[in-house]
């Protein structure tokens, strides 16, 4: 099958992707693996998180259909994720080859930034909207404690990299508590150098069990920082996950990502399938359909439009609805998912 005929809009049978709270559903974060080389202690514990046996994992193919359907429906953008997604042999050409979707204008991508430095180009050639890179500090033995491996170095030296180039790059720090907190303004001075977003993300329960609850907040991160940068002003409106401040004199910008408080649920427009095919619509939620499962049952793209839509319509308002639907505990839960499982 040629997938990017499905993108054709003679193709098309489907409208927009509507929730019932009137959301327009037009972007989609697509895990492609579970695996990661670093072990982030907000994430996993040292031993890693039960990984998918391999053929539970979704093939480049599947995907590539998937995403298809996906366009078909109204989406518009994908962000690639993980687990760390380089580390998935073949995903250069998966990107080239989606790259040439029409239907899909933006091509995102998050990753720790190990594997990167030999796939700048290729980024600088396909269209990419933003490139979001985890580092969560900037000494080596903090880093060496979060992500339990010793690659700091290589880490920084693409990050270096990629910041010399015109490619837009946003720095994903998650604030830990006594860990890398007394950073923070280190990282904001990072956007005064560069041309970059910083961004400051609330710790959530997603670390595969043994979640602490103690929460570095949004409001205590834009607390730090006012101390620090009086004259910091925020920007009316917020991008995606992220309200945005300006320090005057700054080339770049700070964001502020209150994953745990879900203050941005009423204008979210993302949609989530994890490395082994699980459409989600909520980051909290349990999964409504295993898309994977379906095509490799036989069912038609008919059928498989029709389970998204499904999904869609009984999407929950907001996260709070979806971990409570899922009767999830956030707080002290041993059983918690790790975010390489979910997708970020
Ligand atoms: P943009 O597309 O650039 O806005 O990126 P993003 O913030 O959506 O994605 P990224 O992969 O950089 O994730 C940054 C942080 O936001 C991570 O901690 C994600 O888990 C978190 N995040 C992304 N989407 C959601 C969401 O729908 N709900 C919640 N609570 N957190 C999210
Ligand atoms: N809480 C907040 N952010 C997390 N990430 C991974 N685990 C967590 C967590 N428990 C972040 C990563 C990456 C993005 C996809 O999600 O740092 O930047
Ligand atoms: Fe890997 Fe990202 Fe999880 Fe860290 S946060 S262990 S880099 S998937």
């Amino acid at each position: 099958m040629n997938y990017l005929h499905t993108t054709h809009p003679k193709n098309s049978t489907a409208s927009n992707l509507i929730d019932p709270q009137g959301r327009h559903l037009n972007y989609l974060r697509l895990a492609v693996t579970d695996r990661c080389n670093f072990r982030c202690t907000y994430c996993m514990p040292k031993e890693g998180i039960d990984l998918k046996a391999r053929d539970n994992i979704m093939r480049f193919q599947e995907m590539e259909h998937l995403l298809g359907l996906f366009l078909d429906l109204g989406i518009t953008k994908v962000r690639i994720t993980g687990g760390e997604p380089f580390v998935r042999k073949g995903l250069p050409d998966f990107l080239t080859k989606i790259n040439q979707y029409e239907k899909l204008e933006t091509i995102n991508l998050t990753t720790n930034a190990y594997f990167i430095e030999n796939t700048i180009e290729l980024f600088q050639k396909i269209k990419i909207g933003s490139v979001n890179i985890s580092l969560d500090s900037l000494k080596p033995d903090v880093f060496y404690k979060i992500t339990r491996r010793d690659d700091f170095e290589r880490v920084r030296n693409s990050i270096d990299k990629i910041l010399l180039t015109d490619l837009n790059i946003k720095l994903n720090m998650v604030v830990l508590k006594g860990v890398n907190d007394n950073e923070i303004v280190d990282f904001a001075m990072l956007a005064n150098k560069y041309k970059v977003e910083v961004r400051f993300i609330e710790q959530m329960s997603f670390n595969g069990g043994g979640f602490s609850g103690e929460i570095y907040s949004a409001d205590e991160i834009i607390g730090t920082l006012q101390k620090f940068f009086p004259e910091m002003v925020e920007h009316p409106q917020m991008r995606s996950t992220a309200r945005l401040f300006d320090i005057p004199g700054f080339r770049g910008e700070i964001g502020i990502i209150a994953g745990h408080s879900r203050t941005f649920c009423s204008t979210c427009s993302r949609l989530r399938i994890t490395p082994d095919g699980t459409f989600k619509t909520c980051l909290y939620d349990h999964g409504a359909v295993n898309l994977k499962d379906m095509l490799r049952s036989g069912k038609s793209d008919k059928e498989i439009k029709t389970a998204i839509r499904d999904a869609v319509a009984k999407r929950a308002k907001d996260g709070f609805e979806s971990q409570h639907r899922t009767q999830q505990k956030v707080h002290f839960s041993k059983n918690h998912l790790s975010m390489a499982q979910i997708g970020g």
